[in-house]
């Protein structure tokens, strides 16, 4: 396994690409193109990245007949970072997903999705203002796939010892699908944990723990309680939380407390509250400045990703990185999917591969070539230049490759 301290030396470094289905293939040609180009242009010859082609999803189950051959998992491992285009999921049937695998077996448990605006994007709320970090819990909850089937022996089974032994109240035994959503403490602590110090770090000024522990007491409630509690042990200098302004309002008055709050808020300390999910949605269309980073578990992160990237222009926009800070293994993917409708037509918007891709080279340190990047695709949208997903009807859409082109000319 290459160490991140390992990494950070290097300067000529192997990257492990898994280029995706769908429209995958387009996009990860205009990401590397881009990618070596503003390497070459920030660094010269000083560093360079190697992409290594590596298989997954429907390009290697038909070319070795598996989904997610070994292979790819160990090198991923061994190189550390790898960059991904999306890959298919059959819905109902056949293989598991083989993102939710890769995030699991490289145990990558913080999914980490910047949101905001860009220049010309058309967005459908009122005011430009949404600017968030989304720090998703991407190992456990109803995800980490314990389900069974309807009417099979194990939900059969599960159902009568449920019902026999806890008494628990099931619409019926034989005829119920039975999923499972485990959610440990250690994992709950660590996403928050995560999330508070990019806070503190990036000088951010809110974290709101989002869960539905009114209903989901044990689950999401506990997912609520022990950020709260990372927040007050462990970032006690820097952070002030809305359990702490409850507490002092029903020891000393909401006086009191006010007063505490602003004190924090003067202090530069980072705010961590917490929100139901329901009602953090109708926020984040509504008052997107409520939110500033995010933290959720990973069926509720998985929504908040889409929801907030459709407030600011569309999932061709979203990037992301599936990182675990302890290990600092890193997949940097799209949030979008493999968008069949439009695969080989040239039509896909590559910024999302892009802008992950930028988040790899901040994880690698190369922050002046992520910038030169993030600067060209912003040129490209104060011109107007913008793909099919984003272009409004008076303007004549860029295709994937103009689209690179025109980043390419701006580096
Ligand atoms: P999708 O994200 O592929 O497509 C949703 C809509 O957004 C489509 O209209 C598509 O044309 C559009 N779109 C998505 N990315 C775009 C881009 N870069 N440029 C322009 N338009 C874009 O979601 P869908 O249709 O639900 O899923 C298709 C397949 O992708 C499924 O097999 C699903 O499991 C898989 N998927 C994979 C993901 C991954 O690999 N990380 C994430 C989400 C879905």
């Amino acid at each position: 396994m290459t160490k991140i301290s390992e990494l950070l030396r290097q300067n000529h470094i192997d990257i492990p690409f898994i280029k995706g289905d769908g429209i995958g293939p387009e996009i990860s040609a205009a990401t590397e193109d881009i990618l070596n180009a503003a390497i070459k242009k920030v660094y010269g010859d000083t560093r360079s990245l190697s992409f290594i082609d590596v298989l997954a999803g429907e390009a290697a189950f038909k070319s070795v007949g598996e989904w997610l051959p070994k292979e790819t998992v160990e090198l991923i491992r061994e190189k550390g970072v790898a960059l991904k285009g999306p890959l298919t999921t059959p819905v109902g049937k056949g293989a598991r997903s083989i993102n939710v695998r890769l995030r699991k077996e490289l145990d990558l448990y913080a999914c980490i999705r910047p949101v905001k605006h860009f220049p010309n994007v058309p967005f459908p709320v009122k005011r430009d203002v949404l600017n968030i970090v989304i720090f998703r819990e991407n190992t456990e909850d109803v995800y980490r796939g314990i389900e069974y089937k309807a009417g099979s022996e194990e939900a059969m089974k599960l159902a009568r010892f449920l019902k026999n032994e806890f008494g628990a109240d099931l619409p019926s035994e034989n005829t119920t699908a039975i999923g499972i959503k485990p959610m440990s403490i250690e994992g709950s602590k660590r996403i928050a944990r995560a999330a508070i110090r990019h806070a503190v770090q990036l000088k951010r000024k809110k974290v709101s723990l989002i869960h539905k522990g009114n209903i989901m007491k044990f689950t999401e409630g506990m997912f609520r309680d022990v950020g709260y509690d990372v927040a007050e042990e462990e970032f006690s200098d820097s952070v002030y939380t809305m359990r702490q302004y409850q507490n002092t309002v029903s020891t000393q008055g909401t006086e009191a407390a006010n007063k505490k709050f602003e004190a924090a808020q003067w202090a530069g300390k980072v705010i961590v509250d917490d929100v139901i999910a329901d009602a953090g949605l109708m926020h984040m269309t509504m008052n997107p400045e409520r939110f500033d980073v995010l933290v959720l578990s990973n069926l509720n992160g998985d929504y908040y990703s889409d929801s907030s990237a459709g407030v600011v222009g569309g999932l061709g926009v979203a990037p992301g990185a599936n990182v675990n800070f302890e290990t600092n293994h890193g997949l940097f993917e799209a949030t979008h999917g493999t968008a069949p409708d439009i695969a080989g037509k040239d039509m896909a918007n590559p910024t999302s591969l892009l802008l992950s891709a930028c988040m790899l080279l901040d994880h690698l340190k190369w922050t002046e070539a992520a910038e030169a990047i993030r600067t060209a695709i912003n040129g490209c949208f104060e011109a107007k230049i913008l793909t099919a997903d984003l272009a409004p009807k008076d303007i004549k859409p860029a295709s994937c490759s103009a689209f690179s082109q025109a980043v390419l000319a701006r580096l």
